[in-house]
């Protein structure tokens, strides 16, 4: 009754580049700001608390003719099944008719639009000739941010790689991330990676700051942060976690991806539930500065945070240009549903 095209894995990563997943990124969130779009209430469910849950987000892309949905999956045990402990699954629908369109691994379009969007952070808010990053955490989802921020913000000359549980995987890490960028990425660029031996000192010297840890407690002190640093916070999407400490938010400017998540379940919860932030206190969402309807910073001196808590829109923006660019490939399997 209804062609549906499936992609797996090895067709998004065929497909998928990061330019084009950056400049999508912009899109959803300018099409946010001008109302184009709308998120749904999320669903939350435990199995087995602590042992196996799900989360479902989904939202409609009214400016681009598509509503659908991620539903993620976490289940600890996979791990003694030679599983994935985290499993998702992208559904997407013409918003014309309700049928449906395709269903899509969300892995790896999960990965391209947290890397894509924690670079947009940096490319809008950042100072301008930012030579120095900080990538704070080495699992899945850093080389996404490493890669997606060189490409955006071109004046980086160095990045400083930390993992705040293990000194030998930042530097197993720093030893080995330039030929995963080129293998994964085609980014090949005249970059210096080093581990941090000193984690206060890094941040110290780093003009933009990426985390992505599942953290639950502030890592990075206020009084290290230099004047002028932009941090683009990525790690926390769900209640209770936190990386960075939620005093920076009195005095930063403070950008957001969705001011309802970024209160309730972002990197902003924790400075909101202590009253240092209030939501009329947040500069904006993101796509009001990529617009130019707001400034975003206003001197070398500023810190800015962009918190980018994840929304189900840019799961379906990618899945819809994955589609297009399948399609011209002749990718997919096309199912009869
Ligand atoms: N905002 C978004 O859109 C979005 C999207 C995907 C993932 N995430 C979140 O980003 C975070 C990282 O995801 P990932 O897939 O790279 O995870 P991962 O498990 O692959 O890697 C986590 C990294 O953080 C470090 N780490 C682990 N526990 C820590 C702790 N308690 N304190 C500090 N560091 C710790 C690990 O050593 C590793 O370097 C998670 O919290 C994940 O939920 C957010």
């Amino acid at each position: 009754m209804f062609k549906v095209k499936v992609l797996n894995q090895a067709v998004l990563e065929e497909v998928l580049e990061m330019p084009m997943v950056i400049e999508a990124i912009e899109q959803v969130y300018t099409l946010k700001e001008q109302n184009q779009t709308a998120l749904f209430p999320m669903v939350f469910h435990e199995f087995n608390p602590g042992v196996a849950d799900m989360d479902i987000k989904s939202g409609h892309l009214k400016g681009a003719d598509i509503f659908g949905l991620k539903l993620v999956s976490w289940f600890g045990e996979n791990k003694d099944k030679n599983l994935p402990l985290l499993i998702g699954t992208t559904m997407i629908f013409d918003s014309k008719t309700g049928a449906p369109q395709a269903i899509l691994n969300a892995d790896h379009i999960t990965g391209m639009r947290t890397g894509a969007a924690g670079a947009i952070g940096a490319k809008y808010l950042a100072k301008k000739d930012s030579k120095t990053m900080l990538m704070v955490g080495t699992g899945h989802i850093a080389q996404f941010e490493i890669a997606a921020t060189l490409i955006a913000v071109p004046s980086i000359e160095k990045v400083l790689i930390h993992d705040p549980m293990s000194v030998e995987r930042s530097k197993d890490y720093a030893g080995s991330i330039k030929e995963k960028l080129l293998k994964n990425f085609n980014v090949d660029k005249e970059v210096t990676f080093e581990a941090v031996e000193n984690f206060e000192q890094a941040v110290g010297v780093s003009d933009v700051i990426i985390t992505a840890t599942p953290s639950r407690q502030a890592m990075i002190q206020k009084d290290w942060v230099k004047p002028g640093t932009h941090l683009s916070c990525v790690g926390a999407d769900m209640e209770g976690k936190q990386e960075i400490d939620e005093k920076l938010f009195a005095d930063a400017i403070v950008v957001v991806d969705d001011i309802g998540q970024a209160v309730n379940v972002g990197e902003t919860e924790t400075a909101f539930k202590a009253g240092i932030i209030s939501e009329d206190k947040i500069y904006s969402e993101i796509g009001a500065v990529i617009l130019g309807d707001k400034k975003g910073r206003t001197s070398d001196e500023d810190i800015t945070i962009f918190d980018s808590t994840g929304i189900a829109l840019q799961d379906l923006m990618t899945s819809k240009i994955a589609l297009e660019l399948a399609d011209k490939k002749g990718l997919g399997t096309v199912i009869d549903l």
